[in-house]
């Protein structure tokens, strides 16, 4: 993706609590082989048994983030290059979409929303609670914002999470 003398670009993996998490070692594995560095942001309740922490932190070669760092502390990543939400619950699209920032995930979201960052959402949300009305307003208005969304997944099925297609959703040319 990048020149033999360029620092590789950045990009933060916002993980949230679906049970597809487990699988998200997949995401981390394609985004090094596509040449990203890689940083986590899982939410706390993801941190909760969702997936492998201990894996997931030594594929990327950095901690998980979860939790704001404490004032005077040093900012644990570079800023990102892009954002990829995998999965996306109904709980973080939602309140991403409100503005309503209580965890590290949704804060850095709504921040790097603002500032152009290419942002790309693999939702895992059943078809119940994605036909919520809040829910369809939360997509309306964070595809409003530049927020570009892969197909929708409702972990039943058969079907692959298409964990690649949220690197396809940021990097130049494959949108
Ligand atoms: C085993 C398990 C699987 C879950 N899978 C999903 C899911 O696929 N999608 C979803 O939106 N919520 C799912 N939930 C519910 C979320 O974990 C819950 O809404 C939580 O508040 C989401 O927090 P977060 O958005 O901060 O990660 C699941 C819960 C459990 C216990």
């Amino acid at each position: 993706m990048t020149g033999q003398d360029e620092i590789p670009p950045f990009l933060y993996v916002v993980v949230c609590a679906a049970g597809i998490a487990a699988d998200v070692g997949k995401l981390i594995t394609a985004a090094r082989e596509r040449e990203w560095q890689v940083g986590v942001i899982a939410t706390p309740t993801a941190m909760n048994g969702f997936f492998d922490t201990a894996a997931v932190a030594a594929a990327t070669g950095r901690p998980i983030r979860s939790a704001w760092r404490r004032p005077g502390d040093p900012r644990p990543f570079p800023d990102p290059d892009a954002v990829v939400v995998a999965p996306a619950t109904f709980n973080t699209i939602n309140k991403w979409a409100a503005g309503i920032a209580d965890t590290l995930a949704v804060g850095t979201l709504c921040e790097v929303a603002a500032r152009g960052v290419p942002i790309g959402v693999l939702p895992c949300v059943s078809d119940d609670l994605a036909g919520h009305p809040a829910y369809q307003d939360s997509l309306i208005r964070l595809r409003g914002m530049g927020v570009r969304f892969g197909q929708p997944y409702q972990g039943a099925g058969g079907d692959e999470f298409g964990w690649e297609r949220a690197l396809d959703l940021v990097e130049p040319g494959r949108y």
